[in-house]
Protein backbone atom coordinates (compact mmCIF):
# COMPACT_ATOMS: atom_id res chain seq x y z
CA UNK A 1 0.00 0.00 0.00
CA UNK A 2 1.20 3.21 -0.93
CA UNK A 3 0.81 7.00 0.61
CA UNK A 4 0.37 9.73 -1.59
CA UNK A 5 -3.15 9.12 -2.77
CA UNK A 6 -5.89 12.10 -1.75
CA UNK A 7 -9.08 9.90 -1.54
CA UNK A 8 -9.88 6.94 0.60
CA UNK A 9 -8.84 3.75 -1.04
CA UNK A 10 -10.02 1.46 1.77
CA UNK A 11 -14.07 0.68 2.36
CA UNK A 12 -15.61 -0.80 5.38
CA UNK A 13 -14.67 -2.05 8.89
CA UNK A 14 -11.99 -4.34 7.37
CA UNK A 15 -10.16 -1.81 4.73
CA UNK A 16 -10.85 -3.50 2.06
CA UNK A 17 -9.52 -2.27 -1.25
CA UNK A 18 -6.12 -0.37 -1.28
CA UNK A 19 -3.84 -0.48 -3.90
CA UNK A 20 -1.43 -3.25 -4.14
CA UNK A 21 -0.33 -2.69 -7.86
CA UNK A 22 3.41 -2.74 -9.34
CA UNK A 23 5.87 0.47 -8.83
CA UNK A 24 5.20 0.91 -12.70
CA UNK A 25 1.60 1.21 -12.24
CA UNK A 26 1.91 3.52 -8.84
CA UNK A 27 2.06 6.98 -11.03
CA UNK A 28 -0.38 6.06 -13.41
CA UNK A 29 -2.60 5.68 -11.28
CA UNK A 30 -2.31 8.64 -9.17
CA UNK A 31 -1.99 10.60 -12.00
CA UNK A 32 -5.54 9.12 -12.31
CA UNK A 33 -6.53 9.60 -9.36
CA UNK A 34 -5.61 13.64 -9.49
CA UNK A 35 -7.34 13.79 -13.00
CA UNK A 36 -10.72 12.23 -11.34
CA UNK A 37 -10.90 14.51 -8.67
CA UNK A 38 -9.84 17.79 -10.99
CA UNK A 39 -12.76 16.78 -13.59
CA UNK A 40 -15.11 16.07 -10.54
CA UNK A 41 -15.56 19.57 -9.26
CA UNK A 42 -14.94 20.97 -13.12
CA UNK A 43 -18.09 22.16 -14.29
CA UNK A 44 -17.26 21.64 -18.14
CA UNK A 45 -16.40 18.14 -17.96
CA UNK A 46 -19.55 17.79 -15.87
CA UNK A 47 -21.80 19.44 -18.92
CA UNK A 48 -19.71 17.52 -21.10
CA UNK A 49 -20.61 14.12 -19.50
CA UNK A 50 -23.96 15.32 -18.85
CA UNK A 51 -24.64 15.98 -22.49
CA UNK A 52 -23.14 12.81 -23.54
CA UNK A 53 -25.05 10.99 -21.08
CA UNK A 54 -28.14 12.20 -22.45
CA UNK A 55 -27.28 12.45 -26.53
CA UNK A 56 -25.02 9.53 -26.36
CA UNK A 57 -26.20 7.22 -23.66
CA UNK A 58 -30.23 8.02 -23.78
CA UNK A 59 -30.48 8.66 -20.13
CA UNK A 60 -32.44 8.65 -17.75
CA UNK A 61 -33.61 5.11 -18.63
CA UNK A 62 -37.08 4.46 -18.03
CA UNK A 63 -38.10 3.04 -14.50
CA UNK A 64 -40.90 0.78 -16.58
CA UNK A 65 -43.62 -0.96 -14.52
CA UNK A 66 -44.15 -4.37 -14.50
CA UNK A 67 -47.53 -5.47 -13.60
CA UNK A 68 -48.47 -8.76 -15.45
CA UNK A 69 -45.15 -9.80 -13.58
CA UNK A 70 -45.91 -8.61 -10.48
CA UNK A 71 -49.53 -10.25 -10.50
CA UNK A 72 -47.38 -13.89 -11.89
CA UNK A 73 -45.18 -13.51 -8.63
CA UNK A 74 -47.89 -12.33 -6.01
CA UNK A 75 -46.39 -8.76 -5.70
CA UNK A 76 -47.91 -5.38 -5.07
CA UNK A 77 -45.09 -3.59 -7.33
CA UNK A 78 -42.58 -4.40 -9.56
CA UNK A 79 -40.21 -1.74 -10.90
CA UNK A 80 -37.08 -2.32 -13.41
CA UNK A 81 -34.64 0.16 -14.37
CA UNK A 82 -33.35 0.14 -17.76
CA UNK A 83 -30.25 -0.20 -18.38
CA UNK A 84 -30.96 -2.57 -20.85
CA UNK A 85 -31.96 0.69 -23.27
CA UNK A 86 -28.64 2.23 -22.74
CA UNK A 87 -27.23 2.63 -25.96
CA UNK A 88 -24.86 -0.39 -26.19
CA UNK A 89 -27.28 -2.17 -24.23
CA UNK A 90 -26.33 -2.05 -20.51
CA UNK A 91 -24.87 0.24 -17.76
CA UNK A 92 -21.59 -0.47 -18.44
CA UNK A 93 -21.75 2.57 -21.00
CA UNK A 94 -22.15 4.84 -18.25
CA UNK A 95 -18.52 4.46 -16.55
CA UNK A 96 -17.11 3.20 -20.14
CA UNK A 97 -18.08 6.67 -21.69
CA UNK A 98 -16.93 8.95 -18.84
CA UNK A 99 -13.61 7.36 -18.22
CA UNK A 100 -12.81 7.47 -22.05
CA UNK A 101 -14.02 11.62 -21.49
CA UNK A 102 -11.47 11.64 -18.39
CA UNK A 103 -8.90 10.11 -20.73
CA UNK A 104 -8.79 12.25 -23.78
CA UNK A 105 -9.09 15.10 -20.93
CA UNK A 106 -5.75 13.96 -19.70
CA UNK A 107 -4.04 13.63 -23.27
CA UNK A 108 -4.46 9.95 -23.44
CA UNK A 109 -4.68 8.73 -27.06
CA UNK A 110 -5.56 5.11 -26.45
CA UNK A 111 -7.57 2.92 -24.79
CA UNK A 112 -6.69 -0.34 -23.23
CA UNK A 113 -10.26 -2.19 -21.64
CA UNK A 114 -11.05 -5.87 -20.51
CA UNK A 115 -13.99 -7.25 -21.39
CA UNK A 116 -16.19 -10.64 -19.98
CA UNK A 117 -19.37 -10.40 -21.51
CA UNK A 118 -18.46 -8.43 -24.16
CA UNK A 119 -20.81 -5.41 -22.82
CA UNK A 120 -18.04 -3.26 -21.62
CA UNK A 121 -15.83 -3.64 -24.76
CA UNK A 122 -18.39 -3.18 -26.77
CA UNK A 123 -19.36 0.55 -25.04
CA UNK A 124 -15.33 1.21 -24.41
CA UNK A 125 -15.28 0.65 -28.25
CA UNK A 126 -18.38 2.74 -28.97
CA UNK A 127 -17.23 5.24 -26.68
CA UNK A 128 -13.73 5.58 -27.96
CA UNK A 129 -15.66 5.49 -31.68
CA UNK A 130 -17.59 8.88 -30.56
CA UNK A 131 -14.23 10.56 -28.72
CA UNK A 132 -11.46 9.64 -31.70
CA UNK A 133 -9.69 7.50 -29.36
CA UNK A 134 -7.78 3.96 -30.59
CA UNK A 135 -9.15 0.89 -28.50
CA UNK A 136 -7.73 -2.41 -27.59
CA UNK A 137 -10.02 -4.65 -25.57
CA UNK A 138 -8.64 -7.85 -24.38
CA UNK A 139 -11.38 -10.66 -24.08
CA UNK A 140 -10.87 -14.36 -22.97
CA UNK A 141 -11.45 -16.56 -25.56
CA UNK A 142 -13.89 -18.84 -23.73
CA UNK A 143 -15.97 -15.65 -23.48
CA UNK A 144 -15.15 -14.19 -27.02
CA UNK A 145 -16.77 -17.67 -27.63
CA UNK A 146 -20.32 -17.51 -25.90
CA UNK A 147 -20.21 -13.70 -26.84
CA UNK A 148 -19.93 -13.77 -30.34
CA UNK A 149 -22.61 -10.98 -31.31
CA UNK A 150 -20.37 -8.58 -29.00
CA UNK A 151 -16.55 -9.50 -30.46
CA UNK A 152 -18.36 -8.50 -34.38
CA UNK A 153 -19.77 -5.03 -32.31
CA UNK A 154 -16.56 -4.13 -31.31
CA UNK A 155 -15.07 -5.12 -33.80
CA UNK A 156 -17.30 -3.12 -36.34
CA UNK A 157 -16.60 -0.14 -33.66
CA UNK A 158 -13.21 -0.21 -34.83
CA UNK A 159 -11.92 -1.91 -32.02
CA UNK A 160 -8.80 -4.38 -31.62
CA UNK A 161 -10.14 -7.52 -30.11
CA UNK A 162 -7.01 -9.44 -28.58
CA UNK A 163 -7.95 -13.01 -27.93
CA UNK A 164 -6.39 -14.33 -24.21
CA UNK A 165 -6.42 -17.79 -24.22
CA UNK A 166 -4.30 -18.36 -20.92
CA UNK A 167 -6.55 -20.18 -17.96
CA UNK A 168 -9.85 -20.43 -18.04
CA UNK A 169 -10.55 -17.83 -21.21
CA UNK A 170 -12.60 -15.52 -18.82
CA UNK A 171 -12.78 -12.63 -17.26
CA UNK A 172 -9.95 -12.97 -14.71
CA UNK A 173 -7.23 -13.93 -17.76
CA UNK A 174 -8.48 -10.54 -19.42
CA UNK A 175 -7.91 -8.31 -16.68
CA UNK A 176 -4.28 -9.79 -16.30
CA UNK A 177 -3.84 -9.33 -20.10
CA UNK A 178 -5.37 -5.85 -19.91
CA UNK A 179 -3.23 -4.56 -16.95
CA UNK A 180 0.44 -6.10 -18.17
CA UNK A 181 -0.56 -3.78 -21.28
CA UNK A 182 -1.39 -0.83 -19.28
CA UNK A 183 2.18 -1.39 -17.44
CA UNK A 184 3.46 -1.04 -20.96
CA UNK A 185 2.41 1.87 -22.54
CA UNK A 186 0.94 3.82 -19.28
CA UNK A 187 2.50 7.70 -21.07
CA UNK A 188 0.23 7.24 -24.33
CA UNK A 189 -2.51 4.79 -23.22
CA UNK A 190 -5.26 4.60 -20.16
CA UNK A 191 -6.95 1.26 -19.33
CA UNK A 192 -10.72 1.95 -18.56
CA UNK A 193 -11.50 -1.04 -16.24
CA UNK A 194 -15.19 -1.89 -16.75
CA UNK A 195 -16.26 -3.10 -12.49
CA UNK A 196 -15.63 -2.04 -9.49
CA UNK A 197 -12.77 -3.75 -9.01
CA UNK A 198 -8.85 -3.24 -8.96
CA UNK A 199 -6.25 -1.21 -7.20
CA UNK A 200 -7.53 2.52 -6.14
CA UNK A 201 -8.79 4.54 -7.47
CA UNK A 202 -10.78 2.05 -10.14
CA UNK A 203 -13.69 1.08 -7.26
CA UNK A 204 -14.25 4.87 -6.15
CA UNK A 205 -14.32 5.97 -9.84
CA UNK A 206 -16.18 3.18 -11.38
CA UNK A 207 -18.80 3.61 -8.70
CA UNK A 208 -18.58 7.29 -8.68
CA UNK A 209 -19.30 7.04 -12.83
CA UNK A 210 -22.63 4.42 -11.89
CA UNK A 211 -24.37 5.92 -9.13
CA UNK A 212 -26.47 7.88 -12.10
CA UNK A 213 -28.69 5.06 -12.15
CA UNK A 214 -29.42 4.73 -8.48
CA UNK A 215 -29.72 8.48 -8.31
CA UNK A 216 -31.92 8.36 -11.34
CA UNK A 217 -33.80 5.18 -10.04
CA UNK A 218 -34.50 7.21 -6.84
CA UNK A 219 -35.73 9.82 -8.28
CA UNK A 220 -38.16 8.13 -10.33
CA UNK A 221 -39.90 5.80 -7.65
CA UNK A 222 -40.58 8.83 -5.52
CA UNK A 223 -42.35 10.79 -8.64
CA UNK A 224 -43.80 7.98 -10.52
CA UNK A 225 -45.37 5.95 -6.82
CA UNK A 226 -45.03 8.38 -4.58
CA UNK A 227 -42.80 5.94 -2.14
CA UNK A 228 -39.78 3.80 -1.96
CA UNK A 229 -39.68 0.18 -2.75
CA UNK A 230 -39.18 -2.27 0.42
CA UNK A 231 -36.63 -3.91 -1.59
CA UNK A 232 -33.83 -2.69 -4.36
CA UNK A 233 -32.47 -5.53 -6.00
CA UNK A 234 -29.34 -5.99 -8.48
CA UNK A 235 -26.85 -8.26 -10.02
CA UNK A 236 -23.43 -8.76 -8.75
CA UNK A 237 -20.10 -9.34 -10.62
CA UNK A 238 -17.47 -7.38 -10.04
CA UNK A 239 -20.29 -5.05 -8.32
CA UNK A 240 -20.49 -1.69 -10.55
CA UNK A 241 -24.47 -2.02 -11.30
CA UNK A 242 -25.13 -3.14 -7.97
CA UNK A 243 -23.38 -0.27 -6.51
CA UNK A 244 -24.38 1.91 -8.63
CA UNK A 245 -28.02 1.18 -8.11
CA UNK A 246 -27.83 0.73 -4.48
CA UNK A 247 -25.74 3.05 -3.34
CA UNK A 248 -27.90 6.39 -3.59
CA UNK A 249 -30.88 4.27 -1.45
CA UNK A 250 -27.92 3.50 1.11
CA UNK A 251 -29.70 6.25 3.32
CA UNK A 252 -32.84 5.24 3.07
CA UNK A 253 -35.16 2.51 5.67
CA UNK A 254 -35.31 -0.23 3.14
CA UNK A 255 -33.49 -4.01 1.97
CA UNK A 256 -30.86 -3.99 -0.40
CA UNK A 257 -29.68 -7.18 -2.19
CA UNK A 258 -26.92 -7.66 -4.13
CA UNK A 259 -27.61 -11.61 -6.12
CA UNK A 260 -24.36 -13.72 -7.15
CA UNK A 261 -24.04 -16.74 -9.28
CA UNK A 262 -24.58 -19.87 -7.95
CA UNK A 263 -23.46 -21.69 -10.95
CA UNK A 264 -24.22 -25.36 -11.04
CA UNK A 265 -22.93 -26.43 -8.04
CA UNK A 266 -22.25 -25.69 -4.48
CA UNK A 267 -18.47 -26.83 -5.13
CA UNK A 268 -15.34 -24.53 -5.29
CA UNK A 269 -15.11 -24.08 -9.17
CA UNK A 270 -19.11 -24.52 -9.79
CA UNK A 271 -20.43 -21.25 -9.36
CA UNK A 272 -19.41 -17.78 -8.29
CA UNK A 273 -20.46 -17.09 -5.09
CA UNK A 274 -18.14 -15.11 -3.22
CA UNK A 275 -19.80 -14.31 -0.01
CA UNK A 276 -20.43 -18.07 1.11
CA UNK A 277 -17.31 -19.57 -1.01
CA UNK A 278 -14.98 -16.66 -0.43
CA UNK A 279 -12.02 -15.39 1.59
CA UNK A 280 -10.30 -12.81 2.04
CA UNK A 281 -7.25 -12.29 -1.05
CA UNK A 282 -5.50 -9.71 -2.96
CA UNK A 283 -6.76 -10.00 -6.51
CA UNK A 284 -5.59 -7.15 -9.61
CA UNK A 285 -4.63 -5.05 -7.25
CA UNK A 286 -7.35 -4.84 -3.94
CA UNK A 287 -7.98 -6.89 -1.32
CA UNK A 288 -11.54 -8.29 -0.98
CA UNK A 289 -13.41 -11.68 -0.69
CA UNK A 290 -11.89 -13.81 -3.08
CA UNK A 291 -12.98 -17.49 -4.26
CA UNK A 292 -9.86 -19.21 -3.88
CA UNK A 293 -8.42 -23.26 -2.43
CA UNK A 294 -6.69 -24.16 0.04
CA UNK A 295 -3.17 -22.99 -0.66
CA UNK A 296 -4.69 -19.40 -1.84
CA UNK A 297 -4.65 -19.91 -5.30
CA UNK A 298 -7.55 -18.17 -7.33
CA UNK A 299 -10.51 -20.48 -7.92
CA UNK A 300 -12.19 -21.59 -11.12
CA UNK A 301 -15.54 -20.21 -11.40
CA UNK A 302 -18.73 -21.36 -13.19
CA UNK A 303 -21.83 -19.10 -14.51
CA UNK A 304 -24.26 -19.31 -17.45
CA UNK A 305 -23.46 -15.73 -17.42
CA UNK A 306 -20.21 -14.43 -18.74
CA UNK A 307 -20.33 -10.94 -17.04
CA UNK A 308 -20.94 -12.60 -13.14
CA UNK A 309 -17.98 -15.35 -13.26
CA UNK A 310 -15.14 -13.16 -11.71
CA UNK A 311 -13.84 -15.11 -8.71
CA UNK A 312 -13.77 -11.27 -6.49
CA UNK A 313 -16.43 -9.08 -5.60
CA UNK A 314 -15.28 -5.42 -5.75
CA UNK A 315 -14.27 -4.06 -2.39
CA UNK A 316 -16.86 -1.46 -1.94
CA UNK A 317 -19.84 -3.80 -2.18
CA UNK A 318 -18.09 -6.88 -0.14
CA UNK A 319 -17.38 -4.42 2.52
CA UNK A 320 -21.58 -3.09 2.28
CA UNK A 321 -22.68 -6.84 2.71
CA UNK A 322 -19.84 -7.49 5.70
CA UNK A 323 -20.81 -4.75 7.34
CA UNK A 324 -24.81 -5.27 7.27
CA UNK A 325 -25.68 -2.63 4.59
CA UNK A 326 -26.44 -4.87 1.87
CA UNK A 327 -27.69 -8.60 1.89
CA UNK A 328 -26.46 -11.58 -0.39
CA UNK A 329 -28.51 -14.13 -2.50
CA UNK A 330 -27.52 -16.56 -4.97
CA UNK A 331 -29.14 -18.10 -8.00
CA UNK A 332 -28.03 -20.90 -10.05
CA UNK A 333 -27.75 -21.53 -13.75
CA UNK A 334 -31.32 -22.91 -14.08
CA UNK A 335 -33.20 -20.44 -11.82
CA UNK A 336 -31.27 -17.25 -13.61
CA UNK A 337 -32.98 -19.11 -17.37
CA UNK A 338 -36.13 -19.52 -15.40
CA UNK A 339 -36.01 -15.71 -14.04
CA UNK A 340 -35.68 -14.36 -17.50
CA UNK A 341 -38.38 -16.76 -19.18
CA UNK A 342 -40.47 -15.21 -16.33
CA UNK A 343 -39.81 -11.51 -17.73
CA UNK A 344 -39.87 -12.81 -21.65
CA UNK A 345 -43.56 -13.90 -21.16
CA UNK A 346 -44.81 -11.54 -18.73
CA UNK A 347 -43.44 -8.45 -20.23
CA UNK A 348 -41.76 -9.26 -23.50
CA UNK A 349 -38.74 -7.57 -22.20
CA UNK A 350 -35.56 -10.04 -23.07
CA UNK A 351 -32.83 -9.38 -19.92
CA UNK A 352 -28.74 -10.39 -20.13
CA UNK A 353 -28.35 -13.52 -18.32
CA UNK A 354 -26.23 -11.58 -15.72
CA UNK A 355 -29.58 -9.26 -14.49
CA UNK A 356 -31.76 -12.57 -15.04
CA UNK A 357 -29.88 -13.93 -11.75
CA UNK A 358 -31.70 -10.68 -10.10
CA UNK A 359 -34.70 -11.56 -11.20
CA UNK A 360 -34.36 -15.64 -10.23
CA UNK A 361 -34.98 -14.33 -6.32
CA UNK A 362 -38.07 -12.88 -6.92
CA UNK A 363 -40.35 -15.54 -6.26
CA UNK A 364 -38.54 -16.20 -3.10
CA UNK A 365 -38.86 -12.61 -2.23
CA UNK A 366 -42.52 -12.76 -2.74
CA UNK A 367 -42.86 -15.72 -0.66
CA UNK A 368 -41.05 -14.38 1.98
CA UNK A 369 -44.04 -11.39 2.23
CA UNK A 370 -42.30 -8.64 0.21
CA UNK A 371 -44.73 -6.19 -1.42
CA UNK A 372 -42.56 -4.29 -3.25
CA UNK A 373 -39.26 -4.36 -5.75
CA UNK A 374 -37.13 -2.49 -7.60
CA UNK A 375 -35.14 -4.45 -9.76
CA UNK A 376 -31.80 -3.36 -11.68
CA UNK A 377 -32.58 -4.62 -15.16
CA UNK A 378 -28.75 -4.07 -16.25
CA UNK A 379 -28.36 -5.44 -19.94
CA UNK A 380 -30.62 -6.78 -22.70
CA UNK A 381 -30.40 -9.81 -23.98
CA UNK A 382 -29.39 -10.17 -27.25
CA UNK A 383 -25.78 -11.50 -26.57
CA UNK A 384 -26.56 -14.29 -24.73
CA UNK A 385 -29.59 -15.41 -27.39
CA UNK A 386 -27.97 -18.57 -28.55
CA UNK A 387 -27.20 -19.31 -25.03
CA UNK A 388 -31.30 -18.86 -23.84
CA UNK A 389 -32.00 -20.72 -27.36
CA UNK A 390 -29.56 -23.90 -26.30
CA UNK A 391 -30.88 -24.23 -22.92
CA UNK A 392 -34.64 -23.41 -23.17
CA UNK A 393 -35.47 -25.26 -26.60
CA UNK A 394 -36.60 -21.77 -27.73
CA UNK A 395 -34.95 -22.34 -30.94
CA UNK A 396 -37.58 -25.59 -31.74
C1 LIG B 1 -25.48 -6.88 -18.42
C2 LIG B 1 -24.51 -7.06 -17.31
N1 LIG B 1 -24.96 -7.01 -16.04
C3 LIG B 1 -24.13 -7.18 -14.99
C4 LIG B 1 -22.78 -7.42 -15.18
C5 LIG B 1 -21.91 -7.64 -13.98
O1 LIG B 1 -20.95 -6.66 -13.80
P1 LIG B 1 -21.03 -5.64 -12.58
O2 LIG B 1 -21.19 -6.45 -11.34
O3 LIG B 1 -19.77 -4.90 -12.64
O4 LIG B 1 -22.21 -4.78 -12.82
C6 LIG B 1 -22.25 -7.48 -16.49
C7 LIG B 1 -20.83 -7.73 -16.73
O5 LIG B 1 -20.36 -7.91 -17.80
C8 LIG B 1 -23.15 -7.29 -17.59
O6 LIG B 1 -22.72 -7.33 -18.85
Amino acid sequence: MTSGFTLPSRFGRQGLGGCYAPETLLQPLLDLEAAFVAAASDPAFQAELKAELRHFVGRPTPLTPAPRLAAVLGLRSLYLKREDLTHTGAHKINNALAQALLARRMGKTEIIAETGAGQHGVATAAACARLGLSCTVYMGVTDMARQAPNVARMRLFGAKVEPVEAGQGTLKEAVNEALRAWAGNCNKAHYILGSALGPHPFPTLVRTFQTVIGEEARAQALEQCGTLPEVVLACAGGGSNGLGLLVPFLQDPLRRIAVEAGGHGAGLGEHAARLDGGRMGVLHGCRTLLLQDDHGHTAETASISAGLDYPALGPELAALILDGHVEVRRASDEEALEGARLLCEAEGILPALESSHALAVLPALARDGVTSVLLGLSGRGDKDLSTYQARTGASA
